[in-house]
């Protein structure tokens, strides 16, 4: 696969995320069409800057947009009123105007970052996103989402403010650690489950073929989820109705993430093993299609790429705020019927979301730390 495009379509304002293989020369296209006579803000992740910092400026000419750059140390930490300040300094120092353009280079902790960035300074400055890592590809640089953690909480401050082109150029993911491509693959898994039977099949292909080094099925996924993040939020821009199912497993992920401290688990790990709480929940309500036990045959066996960790149920439930709590009321879970058929499900037994629980962490015993 050369090229696609996905267009999403927000009412006014609809943007490209393009997917490829070397996509140089789409680089400086969308940026010819997006600098218009004003100046580039170039803001990289710092671990993609020292692989590719030289080539991108090489090759994309970013000479020629007059392009200034910055280096965004890498890591979560970086999501922080410290360095966003450090960023606005560097913006204001170089006199960025409101006709200047804002380019962000890296995984999500940069488009969050440096998004934000873009959406509050001078009320609001034009941006592009060339996402280099998997999550940063189908899910973080899409939808506008953008934000900084707060010490209360993660992505507690943070606006909607949509790019105007999103470029995602698989060569990137080369060099990605293979443990944060599996992190990757694990909002792909949730993708494919609430996309339908032909994308949970297409993913099963990948992971049986190993195709993890082989670019043209990684675009073939990126593009498949990237399309389907494009629709939802298209559907639903500021989060209100439709994006919830996005919450795939992630009710459950959210509590392991802090129950077993924040970094210790990558977020796409924890989601894995939220979609396998989460479709052990839908069995219970008696969704039993043969098509969602092969989806789930799957990410059980995707399990196997997670490190081992100890994760305490007890304390999962606990922040997951259903200890005291027979009925987890107000608790909304996003479930499948089957492939491609998402239900939202609010009233369910806490004991019955517990045992859910207790299935997928054994589950996640019995298959996490094989390879890592
Ligand atoms: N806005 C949204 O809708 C949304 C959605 C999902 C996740 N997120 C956010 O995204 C963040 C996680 O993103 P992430 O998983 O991309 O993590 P990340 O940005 O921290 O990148 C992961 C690691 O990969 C390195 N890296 C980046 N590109 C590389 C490359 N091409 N080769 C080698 N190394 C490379 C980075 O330096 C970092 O060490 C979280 O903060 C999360 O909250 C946001």
């Amino acid at each position: 696969m050369r090229m696609k495009k996905v267009t999403v379509k927000i009412p006014g304002r609809p943007y490209p995320v393009i997917v490829g293989d070397n996509l140089t020369p789409v680089l400086r296209r969308e940026l010819n069409k997006n600098v218009r006579g004003g100046r580039i803000f170039v803001l990289y992740d710092s671990n993609f800057y020292a692989l590719y910092g030289h080539d991108m400026r090489r090759a994309v000419g970013l000479s020629r947009y007059r392009a200034v750059e910055f280096v965004v140390p890498s890591g979560e930490k970086s999501k922080s009123p410290r360095v966003l300040e450090g960023i606005y300094d560097f913006l204001l120092e170089k006199k960025i105007g409101r006709d200047d353009f804002i380019l962000a280079v890296g995984g999500g902790v940069t488009s969050d970052l440096v998004g934000y960035a873009a959406a509050t300074i001078l009320r609001g400055v034009r941006w592009g996103v060339v996402p280099t890592t998997l999550v940063g590809m189908v899910d973080a640089a899409i939808g506008g989402k953008t934000g900084i953690n707060h010490e209360r909480g993660k992505n507690l401050i943070g606006a909607f403010w949509q790019p105007s082109f999103v470029c995602c150029d698989v060569r990137y993911l080369m060099t990605l650690p293979e443990r944060q491509v599996w992190a990757g693959l694990g909002e792909v898994a949730k993708t494919c489950g609430l996309a339908g039977v032909r994308e949970t099949k297409q993913l099963t292909r990948f992971i049986d073929k190993n195709q993890l080094n082989d670019t043209t099925a990684l675009a073939e996924l990126v593009y498949l989820s990237a399309g389907y993040k494009a629709k939802i939020v298209a559907r639903d821009e500021r989060d209100s109705g439709a994006r919830m199912v996005l919450n795939y497993g992630h009710t459950f992920a959210h509590g392991i993430e802090r129950a077993v401290g924040y970094g210790r688990l990558l977020h796409g790990e924890t989601v894995l093993i939220g979609i396998v709480a989460a479709l052990a929940l839908g069995v219970k309500q008696g969704y039993r299609s043969t098509a969602l036990a092969g989806y789930r045959d799957l990410v059980v066996e995707m399990l196997d790429h997670l490190p081992k960790r100890k994760i305490d149920p007890d304390k999962v439930w606990q922040v997951m705020g259903l200890d005291k709590k027979r009925s987890s009321q107000g608790r909304r879970y996003v479930l499948l019927k089957a492939p491609g058929e998402p239900v939202v499900i609010d009233k369910i037994k806490a004991a019955v979301a517990r045992e859910a629980l207790n299935e997928a962490l054994d589950l996640y015993r019995q298959h996490g730390g094989r390879y890592a």
